[in-house]
């Protein structure tokens, strides 16, 4: 799927990745050699195929001038990605990220957090050059939205009694927000009016909610070789995501009591145990069956759009983000 997807958008592609290397430019050596090296590190660029799938989709005679807004727009959105990588893998003190050492493990927090800046702040320059009002304020807006929703997961690490509500709420923030942008900013260039935009940009939001289950389930499913990050990450965070929140309701009361002392102390020291409870308890199954739901909405979202190759392409998407899972 993801090759088809690759050869139907090969065009928009190149110009992305070429648009990418080229705005990573900066006279300081450093922010060019942090920034190619988390950009080549690959990355699977799923939420920038999301803007380019949504422009076409949305609109299939594109003017040249719609085309390139949306080439730019679609690099901008992974800028965002990328920034927010560089400062989370600071925060949440990452060793492994695409498989390479973290920025940070190679570079230092300093220059992470620093080199993030210049990210962020590129894409925002390179929205001004789009020049488009409505899709500064989307995108200011993510952002903002995406800060906080790290700063809320902040909040409740280490808090074993966070309620599913509250975690959805989380990745809503962190994740989900941005899949939605990427969609809408790209209807929107295509000439979709924002009420419409926004109605097919339920599609992202309901895939990057599906998307970062799927990403916790493979911190207690995973190996380490096809996640590209390290097994126990997230407990070792003391986060409290799907499948703990599952145990904490549905464990023994010795399940329970290890589970709750685990996010509490931020600790790994009883990881295996801890494994083999959720990879038999039901926790995967469960937070699977959710995930799915979400799929199920996401592709509801997409009746807004004609028939095309793009539009099978965004349903194609949903399978990617979840059969990783399966
Ligand atoms: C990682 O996103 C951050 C999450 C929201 C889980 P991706 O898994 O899309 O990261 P890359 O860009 O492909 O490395
Ligand atoms: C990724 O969140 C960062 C954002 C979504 C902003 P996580 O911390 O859950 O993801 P990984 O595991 O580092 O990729
Ligand atoms: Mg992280
Ligand atoms: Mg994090």
């Amino acid at each position: 799927m993801i090759e088809h997807i690759r050869s139907l958008l090969a065009d928009d592609i190149q110009s992305l990745d070429t648009l990418i290397i080229e705005q990573l430019h900066s006279r300081v050596d450093l922010v060019e050699n942090i920034g190619h090296y988390i950009i080549e590190a690959g990355g699977k660029r799923l939420r920038p195929l999301l803007s380019l799938l949504s422009l076409r989709a949305a609109q299939q005679s594109l003017s040249a001038e719609q085309a390139n807004k949306g080439i730019e727009f679609a690099a901008i959105v992974e800028f965002i990605h990328t920034a927010t990588l560089l400062h989370d893998d600071v925060v949440d003190i990452s060793s492994l990220r695409r498989g390479r050492p973290t920025a940070n493990a190679e570079y230092g927090n300093a220059s992470s957090v620093l080199v993030g800046d210049f990210i962020y702040s590129r894409a925002f320059q390179m929205l001004v050059n789009v020049g488009e009002l409505p899709i500064m304020a989307l995108m200011s807006d993510t952002t903002n939205q995406i800060a906080e929703g790290e700063v809320l997961q902040l909040t409740k690490a280490g808090d074993a009694g966070t309620t599913e509500t509250e975690y959805l709420q989380v990745i809503t923030d962190k994740t989900a927000i941005l899949f939605a942008a990427a969609v809408k900013g790209g209807a929107m260039l295509a000439g979709l009016s924002e009420e419409n935009a926004h109605k097919l940009s339920d599609y992202g939001l309901n895939l990057g909610i599906a998307f970062q289950i799927a990403d916790d389930i493979l911190d207690y499913q995973g190996d380490a070789a096809v996640m590209g990050k390290n097994v126990g990450d997230d407990l070792n965070e003391g986060k409290p995501t799907l499948p703990l929140i599952y145990t904490m309701k549905n464990g023994s009361d010795h399940e329970k009591q290890l589970v709750a002392n685990a996010i509490t102390q931020k600790s790994v020291e009883h990881i295996d145990e801890i494994l083999s409870i959720i990879q038999s308890n039901g926790a995967l199954e469960y937070c699977r069956k959710v995930a799915f739901e979400y799929v199920e909405k996401a592709n509801t979202a997409l009746a807004i759009l004609p028939e095309s190759e793009y539009k099978n392409a965004l349903a194609g998407v949903t399978e990617l983000a979840v059969n990783r899972v399966k």
